[in-house]
C-alpha cells in the first residue's frame, strides 16, 4: 500500500465521496487482490458485487497513529471490463463523533487502495489510488455515525468530479487488519406494528439491538422512507429524548419500482422505529432490522429454570453484542458510542466468558497504549481526540483487562505488549499523588451513578481517594503478577504494593461509609479483618433495606465480596431481588438489554433523566461472571491460565431448582451446574483438564470427566 496515494474531494461538504476505477483485464488472469482502507468507512463494490462482508471498515483505530487495512481476494468478481466503485463516509473518522471532542476541524474523509492484477506468465497490472481516479456525488448525500443518513436514489452518480491527494498523504499509518470484522449477525422481524395513542405508527421488534433497518418497497420516484429510532414506549408513544442530540436520521428518497434498502456505512441502537413516512402498506415482511457487531465466538451459555435470571442473562449477552461493534462502547445509541475504560473495565471477565474476545480485545488494548499520554496517565476513553480525565477505575483498564485476557485465554503475548504501559501507569500514580503511597488527589468519576449520589452528581457517596487507592493497590498488584511471569524485576513494585497496602489500612482504618469502600477494601484484599468488614458491609446492606446502592465500580464485585466471605445467600437474595434497585427490576419494566441505571424507568413509569439514560449500557452486566465464577462455580486458576486448570466451586441456592453453565475454552467444554433432588442440591460438574472443586465445603482433586456430587 505504500505506493499508493489517500485521495478525497473537497468539494463536497458531506463528506460521502463515491470513487470509481474502471479497468480492463487480459485472458490469462489468476489472481486479483484488493488492499483498501479509509479515513472514515468505505463500502466497495466490483462490476456491482459487494466485496467482503465488513460493515464499516476499515473499523475504529486511534487515527492519528494507525489505520487498518483489509484485503480481499477479489479473482472471482473480475470480468473483462471492470468497474471498481468505493462508497465512503465519514464513520469514526469525522462528523458528529469527532466534534464531540472539538476535534473535527478539517477532518475530510479520504480513500486508498491497491488492487493487483496477476497474470499466469508472471506479469501483475497494479492500481493504485491516485489522481486519476474518478469521483461524483452519489445517491448518499449525507451519512455519519450519530446522525444517521439522507439517501436520494434518483440520483444517477455523475463521475464529473476530480479526486485530490490528501495533503496528509503518510501510508505509514497504515497497518494490516488485526481486530475482528464487524458483520451482520441476525435478522430480526418485526413482532408488532403498533398504532400508538399518538396515531405513530411504531414497529416493536421485540429486542434492543444494534444495526439498521433494511426496508422493501414499490414506490414512485420521489416517494419518501422515513423512519425514527427508539429504546422505549413512553405511555405507549414513540420515544428518543435519550438520544440526546444524536439525530439517528433515516430518510429515503425512492427511486421508480421496487427496492430494497440498508445503510451499512452508520448504524442505530433501537428496539422501536417510528415510521414516518412509507409509500404504501406497512406490512412486517417489509421491514427488517439488521443486527450487526464484531464477529465474535460465542464461548459461554447459561440456562435455569429461573425465567427472570434466564433473562437477565439474555440482557447481559445483548448488551454485549449491541456495544461490541470494533471497540467495547459504553452505549450505541446517543451522542456517545465511545470506548469508555471503565465500562470495558467492569465488564471485561463476563465478555471474555460469554465471546472469544482475545483478538477484539488485543486491538483495543493497542489503541490504549498508543493512547496513553507521555506521563503515563491513561485517558478515560480509547480510541480518543482530545484529552479527558485520568480517572480510577477507568484508567486502571490498561492494567485490569490485560490481565482478565491472560486469565481466560492464557496467552503471555498480551502481557508483553502492556508490560510497560501498565508499569507507566503504576508509576503516574506514585508522581502524582498527593498522599505517598495512596492515590489522593486527581480528578476520578467515582463509583458512578451510584445511588447515594449528592444532589446533582452522577459520582456517587463513595471517597474518590479510597477509590483511586484500591485500584491503585490491585494495578500494582496486578504489574507485579505479570513481573513475575515474564521474568522482570518487579521488587520495588512488590515492595510498593506491600506499602499501599499498609498505607490503606492504616488510611481508612476499616471504616468505611457507602457499600462499595466495603466491596472494594474485601475484594482487592485490602484489609486483616475481613470477616469484620465482611460484617460490617452486611449490616450496611440490611441498613440500606438489603438493596443494592453501588455505581460502575462497586458492582461488578457485591455478590463476590459477599459470596467469598460466607453470606452467599444475601448475595442471592441481592441478585434475585425484583423491585427497584435491582438486576431483575429493569425486566420487570420489560427490559431487553441492560440498563445505564437502576432506575432508567422509575417505578411509577417516568424516566428518571433524559440527560444521562441509555437502555443499552452493559456494565451492570458485569454480574455475569458471578453467574459463571460463583453460581456455576467455574474460576480460572492463576498458575494455569486459560483453563489449563480449573478451580470449582459452585453455590446453589434453594430459591432456583436447577443453574448450568457451559465455557468453550481452548482446552474443551467445561460444565457445571446443580439441580434440587429430594430437598438437597446434586452438583454436576464436566472438565476437560484436572482441576480442583470445593463442593459443600469439601475439597477434591478431579481428573478429566464427569463428576456428580
Ligand atoms: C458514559 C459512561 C462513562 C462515563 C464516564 C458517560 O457519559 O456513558 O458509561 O463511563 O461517562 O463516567
Amino acid at each position: 500500500m505504500k505506493n499508493a496515494n489517500w485521495i478525497r474531494v473537497e468539494s463536497l461538504k458531506n463528506n460521502c465521496p463515491l470513487f470509481r476505477k474502471q479497468f480492463s483485464v487480459k485472458e490469462n488472469l489468476s489472481k486479483a487482490t484488493l488492499k483498501i482502507s479509509a479515513k472514515g468507512v468505505y463500502e466497495a463494490h466490483l462490476n456491482g458485487n459487494r466485496v467482503g462482508d465488513f460493515i464499516l471498515a476499515p473499523g475504529f483505530t486511534s487515527y492519528d497513529d494507525r489505520i487498518q487495512f483489509q484485503e480481499y481476494d477479489v479473482t472471482a468478481l473480475l470480468c473483462r471490463e471492470n468497474t471498481l466503485t468505493v462508497q465512503v463516509a465519514c464513520g469514526w473518522y469525522s462528523g458528529g463523533i469527532r466534534e464531540w471532542w472539538g476535534d473535527n476541524e478539517g477532518k475530510i474523509s479520504a480513500l486508498i487502495a491497491e488492487l493487483t492484477v496477476e497474470y499466469s506468465d508472471g506479469t501483475t497490472d497494479v492500481y493504485l489510488t491516485d489522481t486519476d481516479w474518478e469521483a461524483s456525488e452519489s445517491g448518499l448525500t449525507y451519512c455519519e455515525i450519530y446522525n444517521g443518513f439522507e439517501y436520494d436514489a434518483r440520483i444517477e452518480p455523475q463521475f464529473d468530479l476530480k479526486p485530490t491527494l490528501d495533503p496528509n498523504n503518510d501510508t505509514s499509518l497504515l497497518i494490516p487488519q488485526i481486530g475482528e470484522k464487524v458483520t451482520a449477525q441476525e435478522r430480526l422481524y418485526p413482532r408488532e406494528i403498533i398504532r400508538t395513542p399518538k396515531g405513530e405508527t411504531v414497529l416493536d421488534f421485540g429486542q434492543n439491538m444494534v444495526g439498521a433497518v433494511e426496508f422493501t418497497v414499490n414506490a414512485t420516484a420521489g416517494d419518501r422512507v422515513s423512519l425514527s429510532f427508539g429504546e422505549i414506549l413512553m405511555d405507549g408513544n414513540f420515544y428518543n429524548d435519550n438520544y440526546r442530540v444524536a439525530k439517528c436520521k433515516y430518510e429515503y428518497t425512492c427511486r421508480e419500482g421496487l427496492q430494497t434498502f440498508m445503510p451499512t456505512l452508520t448504524f442505530y441502537g433501537f428496539r422501536y422505529v417510528r415510521v414516518n413516512s412509507y409509500p404504501g402498506e406497512i406490512l412486517p415482511e417489509n421491514f427488517c432490522a439488521v443486527v450487526v457487531h464484531s464477529d465474535l465466538k460465542r464461548t459461554g451459555r447459561i440456562e435455569s429454570s429461573d425465567p427472570m435470571l434466564n433473562q437477565l442473562y439474555h440482557n447481559i449477552i445483548w448488551g454485549q453484542k449491541s456495544n461490541f461493534l470494533d471497540i467495547p462502547t459504553d452505549c450505541p445509541q446517543r451522542d456517545e458510542r465511545m470506548g469508555w475504560l471503565g465500562d470495558a473495565q467492569v465488564f471485561v471477565r463476563t465478555a471474555s466468558y460469554n465471546y472469544d474476545v482475545e483478538r477484539f480485545f488485543d486491538k483495543w488494548l493497542g489503541d490504549m497504549a498508543l493512547n496513553q499520554y507521555e506521563s503515563g496517565g491513561v485517558p478515560g476513553v480509547v480510541p480518543y481526540t482530545k484529552p479527558t480525565r485520568i480517572s480510577a477505575a477507568w484508567a486502571d483498564a490498561i492494567a485490569i483487562c490485560p490481565w482478565q485476557m491472560y486469565l481466560t485465554y492464557g496467552n503471555k503475548d498480551i502481557l508483553e505488549n502492556m508490560f510497560l504501559p501498565i508499569k507507566k501507569w503504576v508509576d503516574y500514580v506514585i508522581s502524582t499523588t498527593t498522599k505517598e503511597n495512596l492515590w489522593f488527589g486527581g480528578d476520578h468519576y467515582g463509583d458512578w451513578l451510584e445511588l447515594k449520589a449528592p444532589y446533582g452528581s452522577y459520582k456517587g457517596a463513595t471517597r474518590d481517594d479510597l477509590i483511586a487507592s484500591a485500584f491503585h493497590a490491585h494495578s500494582t498488584n496486578i504489574l507485579c503478577k505479570i513481573g513475575d511471569i515474564l521474568g522482570k524485576d518487579v521488587e520495588r513494585y512488590k515492595e510498593h504494593y506491600k506499602k499501599v497496602r499498609n498505607a490503606y489500612i492504616e488510611e481508612f482504618k476499616d471504616n468505611f461509609k457507602t457499600q462499595t469502600e466495603h466491596i472494594l477494601t474485601l475484594y482487592f484484599d485490602l484489609t486483616d479483618q475481613k470477616e469484620a468488614v465482611a460484617a460490617s458491609l452486611v449490616q450496611m446492606i440490611h441498613d440500606d433495606g438489603d438493596k443494592i446502592q453501588t455505581g460502575f465500580v462497586g458492582t461488578p464485585y457485591i455478590l463476590h465480596a459477599l459470596s467469598q466471605n460466607g453470606y452467599s445467600e444475601l448475595a442471592y437474595k441481592l441478585l434475585l431481588r425484583k423491585e427497584y434497585p435491582s438486576w431483575f427490576y429493569p425486566i420487570t419494566k420489560g427490559a431487553t438489554t441492560m440498563w445505564e441505571h437502576w432506575d432508567g424507568i422509575m417505578p411509577d413509569g417516568r424516566v428518571w433523566s433524559t440527560d444521562m439514560n441509555s437502555f443499552n449500557h452493559y456494565a451492570y452486566g458485569s454480574v455475569g461472571d458471578w453467574l459463571y465464577g460463583a453460581m456455576a462455580g467455574i474460576q480460572t486458576v492463576e498458575d494455569h491460565p486459560g483453563f489449563e486448570q480449573v478451580h470449582f466451586a459452585p453455590v446453589a441456592t434453594d430459591e432456583i431448582d436447577w443453574f448450568r453453565a457451559e465455557l468453550d475454552t481452548k482446552q474443551g467444554t467445561i460444565r457445571s451446574g446443580w439441580r434440587h433432588e429430594d430437598g438437597k442440591a446434586v452438583y454436576e460438574i464436566e472438565t476437560p483438564v484436572r482441576s480442583t472443586a470445593v463442593i459443600d465445603g469439601r475439597k477434591y482433586d478431579l481428573e478429566p470427566g464427569r463428576y456428580t456430587f
